[in-house]
């Protein structure tokens, strides 16, 4: 513990409280709000680790800490030293009186803080996201945030695989031309990247299971509640691995990252307001189905009259049709096997009908839609070289990839899991936009 020089007290958190019970503590935050009655007031303090109810009695305080904290305003922040009291009704169980406080900076009453309990539109919080973070609901869904990442990198480190950084900073696409932010790179055209498996690719034939995790770039004028211009994705990526591999590890990491939450995080989901219930039925095995199996299931439900418009075979399935096949199962959906026309150039065909991709997307329950892409990728150079041709991309730019199948080529493959669209998911949000601490949008570049 330490001390604050300008206080006796030693300094602790809120989280902490209940560890110093009928002690003297020094907190330090802000002011989340106030009540006062007559001779009593009643400041509600928080930290960042949670919020604290203290009370501040008129005949026991000097007259200027009373003045101070009747004065104070919302967000102004302030250091308190006090009594902690266990209390059965106080929120965290735990209450402080305060004896002594000082005023670090105490927002004007003449521009007090703009985000009040009353409701604001969602632009306005937006514009204003760098305070917005600061409310509870908010604070809550960037610890589950936190937590999702910890628990993904707990699962692959756990299970052998190494973490190999891609560059972002790329000469070529991964995922389709586009959608590339370009970037000049000394006069040369380059781009941020849209996936680090190439890369994986080839870091999984030096170390054999291998993982990047990093943020991604996407540059279509998308404004749906799914899309984010910056996300962060992790990417295994295996070798000797085929698509059933692909699938069991998707389905593994899913779970294990739900049960992390659920906990470590189970007070955040409830200030968020999740159905936890909902969450404990994400347990292995997913359901499979191929993609025949799902535009057949979008068919039936276009006949009973329960989607507007017929799926045809051969496309890619847009967001009302991800949500329509999400919603009849109670966790992911993996759904493989599509027509490789729809998906990435690197997709090893189905020997069983080459139209076919061997690949797979995880679709959340409860309409979230696609969280997880991936494949087994191609394996055979002349196959690969071809399809990069076809999709018209540089050759050059390529040359190292392909390399890949020169030597010692393997089976392998991996996915791609987008950790917004997962946060959106475990904290049922209804987009995207609050699941990370500054959303990249559609001409939305402030904070
Ligand atoms: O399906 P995608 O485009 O696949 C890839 O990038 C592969 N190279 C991954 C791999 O096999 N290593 O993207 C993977 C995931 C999606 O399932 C989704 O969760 C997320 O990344 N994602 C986005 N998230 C937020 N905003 C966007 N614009 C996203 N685009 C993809
Ligand atoms: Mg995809």
């Amino acid at each position: 513990m330490e001390t604050d020089d300008k206080t006796q007290a030693p300094v602790t958190t809120i989280r902490e409280i209940g560890q110093h019970e009928g002690q003297v503590v020094t907190i330090r935050g802000w002011l989340y709000n106030l009540r006062s009655s007559g001779k009593l007031l009643f400041p509600i303090f928080r930290d960042g680790s949670g919020l604290l109810q203290g009370v501040v009695a008129k005949n026991q305080v000097a007259p200027e800490v009373f003045e101070a904290i009747k004065g104070l305003t919302q967000e102004s922040s302030v250091i308190v030293e006090g009594k902690v009291r266990a209390d059965q009704r106080a929120p965290g169980g735990y209450e402080i009186d305060v004896q002594h406080a000082r005023v670090v900076q105490k927002v004007p009453e003449d521009d007090p803080y703009p985000i009040t309990p009353k409701e604001h539109g969602v632009e306005f919080l937006m514009e204003h996201r760098h305070l917005w973070v600061r409310s509870q609901r908010q604070a809550a869904i960037l610890r589950v945030r936190a937590a999702i990442i910890k628990a993904t990198r707990d699962f692959y480190d756990s299970r052998g695989f190494t973490l190999t950084d891609p560059p972002i900073l790329t000469p070529a696409a991964c995922e389709g031309t586009t959608t590339l932010f370009p970037v000049d790179y000394f006069g040369e055209e380059a781009y941020l990247t849209q996936s680090g498996q190439l890369y994986a690719e080839a870091t999984a034939m030096a170390l054999g299971k291998v993982y990047s995790f990093g943020p991604t770039f996407r540059a279509e004028k998308s404004k749906t509640r799914r899309h984010l211009m910056e996300f962060w994705m992790v990417e295994p990526e295996v070798a000797f691995a085929e698509l059933d591999d692909v699938m069991k590890l998707a389905e593994e990491s899913i779970s294990a990252i739900v049960k992390y939450v659920l906990e470590t995080r189970r007070a955040d989901l409830e200030t968020i307001g999740r159905d936890i219930s909902k969450l404990e039925k994400i347990q292995p095995p997913f359901p499979r189905i191929s993609y025949d199996e799902a535009v057949k299931m979008l068919q039936e439900g276009h006949a009973k009259g329960e989607l507007e418009t017929r799926f045809e075979y051969g496309g890619d399935f847009g967001a009302p049709d991800e949500t329509y096949i999400s919603s009849k199962f109670d966790r992911p959906v993996m759904v493989h096997r599509y027509p490789a026309a729809v998906k990435a150039f690197y997709m090893e065909p189905d020997p069983q009908d080459p139209k076919l991709a061997l690949c797979v997307d995880v679709l959340a329950p409860e309409g979230y839609g696609e969280i997880i892409g991936g494949s087994q990728r191609i394996g055979s150079y002349e196959l690969l070289r071809a399809r990069i041709r076809e999709h018209g991309l540089p050759e050059e730019a390529f040359r190292w990839y392909l390399d890949l199948r020169k030597f010692g080529g393997v089976p392998h493959g991996g996915f791609g899991m987008g950790v917004e669209r997962a946060v959106a998911w475990i904290c049922g949000l209804e987009h995207v936009r609050e699941t990370i601490p500054f959303a990249r949008m559609l001409y939305k570049i402030y904070p």
